[in-house]
């Protein structure tokens, strides 16, 4: 059965840039209620307002536990009822895994991570509560990413928060599935956002551009994907199929997998040798 959007109540983290705004504009054109959550509230304001104004903007730190919990209650009483938490807030930070400090390790876990699960913990019980929807009490979705379940050079911290997210992911979807609650993980290759100037000025390396063969895909692909995953829940979503067979191939053959992830490192490597002792 084909979940109805309209009306839906959904709350996107990370609704400011990115996969996070294309949903948005994609979830609002279907007809559903949202919630927008990011630390950059004009940003939230200048989409509300081009979506019509008629949803609810939250600024949130999701690396605040209390601002996660503010965030979902605000939510559940605005609407009253929360069918669908999407859990997109992240950031990366590019650096060879033994030189980031302890300190980098865990901010990028407090938002990428903790970010996460400080948002389900208080929607799981006010889901538990509600009726069913096309079948349904709620959906949890959390975007990880095809780094989740192989970790890339340069990006090990990163790659460690999104393997977690998907653990978690897996973890719950078992254990919510009696309450009638989907939980679903996304896996996007690189997406064309700005996860990437991002991740170059909070880590202070460069990232290489993409070689024109490297596959890539727009925040549209990724959000269409995950409007579907909403209408007909499913555990996971790779917006592009061929990567989940690549990744998982890859799983069985780890040292064919290793090599081929060399190249990359040499890549950055080559581009930040004066920044970073390799
Ligand atoms: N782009 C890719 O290649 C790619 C691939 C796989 C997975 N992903 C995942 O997709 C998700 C979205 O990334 P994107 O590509 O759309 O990147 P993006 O364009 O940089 O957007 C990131 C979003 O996360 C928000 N955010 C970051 N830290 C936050 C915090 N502490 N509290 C609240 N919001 C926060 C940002 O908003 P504010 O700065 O306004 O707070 C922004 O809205 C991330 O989880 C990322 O790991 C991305």
């Amino acid at each position: 059965m084909k979940r109805d959007i309209r009306e839906m109540v959904i709350v996107i983290t990370g609704a400011s840039a990115g996969i996070g705004k294309a949903l948005a504009e994609q979830l609002s054109a279907a007809g559903a209620k949202l919630a927008l959550a990011a630390r950059r509230e004009d940003r939230l304001n200048q989409l509300n307002a081009q979506l019509g104004g008629r949803h609810l903007v939250i600024p949130t730190d999701v690396s605040r536990a209390d601002q996660c919990e503010r965030l979902i209650q605000l939510a559940a009483d605005h609407f009253g009822r929360l069918d669908t938490l999407i859990c997109n807030a992240g950031y990366g930070l590019p650096r060879p895994a033994a030189q980031m400090s302890r300190q980098e390790y865990e901010a990028i876990f407090q938002t990428n991570l903790f970010g996460t699960i400080d948002c389900i913990r208080p929607a799981v019980p006010i889901m538990g509560r509600q009726d069913l929807r096309d079948g349904y009490r709620g959906q949890i979705v959390i975007v990880s990413s095809a780094a989740g379940r192989r970790g890339l050079p340069w990006f090990g911290a990163y790659s460690a928060t999104k393997a977690a997210q998907l653990s978690l992911a897996e973890s719950l979807r078992v254990e919510l599935r009696s309450m009638n609650i989907a939980v679903t993980s996304v896996h996007p290759i690189g997406t064309d956002t700005d996860f990437f100037t991002t991740a170059e000025k909070l880590s202070g390396a460069t990232i290489p551009p993409r070689s024109a063969v490297e596959r890539h895909q727009s925040a549209d692909t990724v959000a269409r994907a995950i409007l579907r995953g909403i209408q007909h829940p499913k555990p996971e979503i790779w917006p592009l199929r061929v990567a989940r067979i690549l990744v998982g191939m890859g799983i069985l053959m780890p040292r064919l997998t290793d090599w081929v992830m060399s190249k990359h490192r040499r890549a950055m490597g080559r581009a930040n040798e004066q920044r970073i002792v390799p």
